[in-house]
């Protein structure tokens, strides 16, 4: 049996803005994961437990475009096109049926759609489990390329940024296109995560970013060019240690996303009672519309901005240090 695991993320700066080529920083937060276990089936067929989704099926029996059988296709197919010596049970040009009967276990405690990354991370552990059970190894190079198509598939037009940081589990200064960079972290500060509960997909709001910029590009390169600024400076920041300029430039970058749309009442609301009950700045994180806003807090408010934030309605909340 191989198990893997990958944790949860979220955006501390510039999303959105990231789609058009500006950089985004990004963290793992290890308090929630994705797992999955790959063991040899006891009878004919690839079959998927997934208790949290209420999914207890045959690979062949699900849509081809089901997120998990579409993972589990095409690492097959991958794995049949360009197969390794040392991978087991798999004659070159062989079928699905070739395939050991595998029982794949998937569990997952990161909030769907909620900008914490848990398609990614399922994506990732999923591969990572299936790659080591079947004896075909991937570099975290391959892992992140082979993540990078599932996102496309299933989100439309992603930056990358979240299969990189869910596959590196290191903070990430990200740029569409171009080498992972990680970035170091100066001095550490911690993070209050609040959930709206709301679930919102990413692909909603990605898209009607892309109208707005559609219709004024001028306008909206320049709201990005704001956004990329502020990534800029944050990372120098935390790179030097002075985080607590965090939270004017998350102040700042709250501003900016709800000009393009993508925050939501809920989100606002737990962004002023964060900011009202001691946080230093706060935000949305992630696609917006719902989901999940981060807040900067000295380390002695954690629990009181957390405790604020379920107060006001958070269905869950996460402290989490990034150092
Ligand atoms: C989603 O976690 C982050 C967005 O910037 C989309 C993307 O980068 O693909 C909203």
């Amino acid at each position: 049996m191989t198990h893997s695991s990958a944790p949860g993320k979220i955006i501390l700066f510039g999303e959105h803005a990231v789609v058009y080529g500006r950089p985004a920083l990004a963290v793992p937060v290890t308090q929630v994961h994705a797992d999955v276990e790959v063991s040899e089936a006891d009878r004919a067929g690839i079959w998927i437990n997934a208790p949290d989704v209420n999914l207890h099926a045959e690979l062949n029996t699900l849509p081809s475009d089901h997120p998990l059988a579409s993972v589990i296709h095409n690492f097959l197919f991958l794995s049949r096109t360009s197969p390794s010596p040392a991978g087991r049970g798999r004659p070159e040009g062989s079928g699905e049926g070739q395939f050991p009967d595998l029982s794949i276990n998937i569990s997952s405690s990161i909030p769907v759609a909620s900008g914490l990354g848990s398609g990614a991370a399922v994506t990732v552990a999923l591969v990572r489990a299936l790659s080591s059970f079947l004896s075909h190894p991937m570099s975290d190079e391959d892992v992140n390329a082979f993540a990078y198509e599932i996102e496309k598939l299933h989100h439309g037009t992603p930056s990358g940024i979240d299969n990189t940081v869910i596959t590196y589990a290191r903070p990430v200064y990200f740029v569409k296109g171009y080498p992972i960079e990680t970035f170091k972290v100066g001095r550490p500060f911690t993070i209050v995560i609040g959930d709206t509960g709301i679930s919102a997909p990413t692909k909603e709001s990605v898209g009607d970013v892309r109208k707005l910029w559609e219709a004024d590009q001028p306008g909206w390169e320049k709201v990005f060019d704001e956004i990329g600024e502020i990534a800029n400076t944050a990372r120098i920041s935390i790179e030097n240690g002075i985080v607590e300029v965090l939270g004017d430039l998350m102040n700042a970058n709250h501003q900016l996303l709800q000009k393009m749309t993508v925050s939501a009442l809920e989100l606002d609301q737990l962004v002023d009672v964060a900011r009202n009950s001691g946080a230093l700045g706060a935000k949305m994180s992630g696609g917006g519309r719902g989901g999940n806003m981060i807040a900067l807090v000295k380390p002695e408010m954690a629990e009181t901005v957390s405790r604020a934030l379920k107060e006001a309605g958070a269905r869950h909340t996460i402290i989490t240090q990034v150092s």
